[in-house]
């Protein structure tokens, strides 16, 4: 599903990392550790298309991100991607249907009964009218993963989306988390600090300057 063939980061003259590559199955959850600073979020969003990259390749889906222009690249991640964010970016002035609705209205496939769906197997049934400034963080951020799958992507990357969690939630957004993306069949990429987080990946490699490993 996801290729990832020695890359290599620098800004300027001072590199973030090189010799990064990772191979993700369909399907398959691994989590990326790694010490702050050290460039996860930066391959995450290398991984999505949203930064560019030095040296090496990445293949998304069969498809090799670099021959892809700006375009070509946005939609790409709106047809195969999902994206979930420490900081959730759910918009405030819609409501948390409309939220989770809005891939699907991206894509012209606007889909009610879908987003439905999505907030009942996130554990949000019935919540679809709030606005976002009545929910917890917890809530927040399985209204962010209800949006992440909600059009069916082949690809999930999260960013340390617990981070701004108490452990207790963190662990049941954790769990609707790897639960949805294994239900739809997602490749889960997931940064994380938590050990406790990472534990639950079918597979964990460490970032470092020079590469990455098991
Ligand atoms: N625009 C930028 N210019 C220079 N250095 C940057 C820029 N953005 C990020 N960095 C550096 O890249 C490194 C990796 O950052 P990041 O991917 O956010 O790390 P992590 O997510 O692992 O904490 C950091 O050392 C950071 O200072
Ligand atoms: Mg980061």
């Amino acid at each position: 599903m996801l290729d990832v063939q020695r890359l290599a980061k620098r800004y300027g003259e001072v590199a973030v990392f090189r010799d990064v590559s990772l191979s993700v199955a369909a399907g398959e959850f691994v989590a990326i550790v790694g010490e702050s600073g050290v460039g996860k979020s930066t391959l995450l969003n290398c991984m999505a298309g949203l930064d560019v990259w030095d040296e090496g390749r990445i293949v998304a889906d069969g498809t090799d991100l670099s021959t892809l222009g700006d375009d070509a690249r946005a939609l790409l991640r709106r047809e195969k991607l999902g994206f979930v964010f420490q900081a959730f970016h759910v918009l405030p002035h819609l409501d948390v249907a409309q939220n989770v609705g809005l891939p699907l209205l991206l894509l012209q496939r606007p889909d009610a009964a879908r987003v439905e769906a999505m907030l009942d197997a996130v554990g949000l049934a019935g919540l679809g009218h709030r606005l976002p400034q009545e929910l917890s963080g917890g809530q927040l951020q399985r209204v962010a993963i209800a949006r992440a799958l909600v059009h069916g992507p082949k690809l999930l990357l999260a960013d340390e989306p617990t981070g701004n969690l108490d452990p207790a939630t963190a662990g049941r957004v954790l769990d609707v988390l790897r639960t949805q993306a294994r239900e739809s069949g997602a490749a889960l990429v997931l940064v994380t600090h938590s050990a406790a987080a990472a534990a639950q990946a079918d597979r964990v490699l460490h970032l470092r300057s020079d590469g990455i490993a098991p």
